[in-house]
C-alpha cells in the first residue's frame, strides 16, 4: 500500500493574535505518512494541535492563515504549498467543527449542489449525487428543508454529505461528534461506521471522542503540544494510555476498566468496546453464576 499523505517535519505557529505578542506555536516537528484507505484517529488535549494539522491536509494553514510553516505536507503526491486550497479541496474533503460555518445555502439540495457546481458537474450527475449523499447520511426526503433549521446531527450530516457528494479520496472530520445530544451523536457514529466499513476515502478524524476513535479507526495518533506522542492501533494507543497518567485525553471506558481489572485480577485483557468487553468476561461470570445456583451436593 502507498502512502496518500506525507508530512514531512511540519512545525506551524499561528501569527501573533496581539500585537507585541510572539507568534503561537501549534506543530512541533510533525511527520506522519497515512496508508491509502485508512482510517485513522488523531486525539490528543485540546490544543493538542488536532484542528491545525487537519487544516494543513487541504493548504488552509498557512495558505490562508499565514504564520510559519516549515517542512512539507504532500497529499496523492501534491505538495499542498504549491496548490491552492480551492484546489486541494478536490482532493481533500473537509467537515469543519462547526458545521454551521459550513451550511449558508437556503436548502439542503442547494447546500450539496453548490460544491458539484463549482466543479462543473452536469446538472444530471449533480442531481444523482445529491441523492446517493442524502441516502449515503441518512437524510433523504430532507432536500427542501432550510439547513438552519434542522438539529445539530442533521446538520452535521449535512456537511458531511456536502463532502462526500463530491467524491474526495481523502476526508477529513474535525470533531464530528463535539456539542452533540446523545441522538445526534448516535445519528453521526452510523454515518462515520458506514465511512469505515465500505472505505471509499481515507479518513482522518479528530475527536475526542474515545468510544468512537476505538470503534472505528485502524490507526490512533496521539498529538500533545504540537508533537505526535504516540501511533498505533487503538488497542495498543488506549491501552497505554489507560496504563498511564494523561487525565487531559479521554480514553474508552471498558479500556480504563479493563487496566483496573488487570491490575486487580493479574489478568491481560485488552477490550476496547462493550461488545469485546462481554466476550472476554461473560465465561467467566456465567461460570460463577452456574456454580452459585448448584451447590456442593444440589445434584443435576
Ligand atoms: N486561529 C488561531 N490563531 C492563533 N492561535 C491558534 C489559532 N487556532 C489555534 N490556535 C492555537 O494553536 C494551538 C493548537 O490548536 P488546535 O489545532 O486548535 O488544537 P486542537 O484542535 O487539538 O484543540 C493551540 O495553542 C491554539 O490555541
Ligand atoms: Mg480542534
Amino acid at each position: 500500500m502507498s502512502s496518500i499523505i506525507r508530512i514531512t517535519n511540519v512545525s506551524f505557529a499561528y501569527p501573533s493574535p496581539l500585537p507585541g505578542h510572539g507568534a503561537v506555536p501549534a506543530l512541533q516537528g510533525v511527520s506522519l505518512e497515512i496508508e491509502s484507505g485508512a482510517f485513522v484517529a488523531l486525539i490528543g488535549p485540546v490544543g493538542a494541535g488536532k484542528t491545525t494539522l487537519c487544516l494543513c491536509l487541504n493548504g488552509i494553514v498557512p495558505g490562508m492563515t499565514g504564520g510559519e510553516f516549515a517542512g512539507e505536507v504532500e497529499v496523492m503526491g501534491m505538495r499542498t504549498g504549491e496548490h491552492s486550497a480551492a484546489e486541494l479541496a478536490r482532493w481533500v474533503g473537509m467537515v469543519f467543527e462547526d458545521a454551521e460555518v459550513q451550511l449558508f445555502n437556503s436548502s439542503v439540495e442547494d447546500e450539496i449542489a453548490f460544491g458539484l457546481e463549482e466543479q462543473g458537474w452536469e446538472p444530471l450527475v449533480i442531481e444523482e449525487r445529491i441523492d446517493w449523499a442524502l441516502e449515503a447520511v441518512g437524510l433523504q426526503g430532507m432536500r427542501r428543508r432550510n439547513p438552519r433549521q434542522l438539529s445539530g446531527g442533521e446538520q452535521k450530516r449535512l456537511a458531511i454529505a456536502t463532502v462526500l457528494a463530491m467524491a474526495p479520496p481523502i476526508l477529513v472530520l474535525d470533531e464530528p461528534t463535539a456539542g452533540l445530544d446523545p441522538r445526534g451523536r448516535q445519528e453521526v457514529m452510523q454515518v462515520i461506521s458506514r465511512l469505515a466499513k465500505e472505505r471509499t476515502a481515507t479518513v482522518i478524524m479528530a475527536t475526542q471522542d474515545a468510544e468512537m476513535a476505538a470503534r472505528f479507526a485502524d490507526r490512533v495518533i496521539l498529538l500533545d503540544e504540537g508533537r505526535v506522542v504516540d501511533d498505533g492501533t487503538p488497542r495498543a494507543v488506549y491501552g497505554r494510555l489507560a496504563a498511564g497518567r494523561r487525565p487531559a485525553v479521554h480514553i474508552p471506558q471498558m479500556a480504563r476498566a479493563a487496566h483496573v481489572l488487570n491490575r486487580r485480577l493479574g489478568r491481560q485483557w485488552d477490550f476496547l468496546t462493550p461488545d469485546e468487553a462481554f466476550q472476554a468476561l461473560a465465561p467467566i461470570v456465567l461460570q460463577a453464576s452456574s456454580n452459585s445456583l448448584s451447590p456442593p451436593g444440589a445434584g443435576s
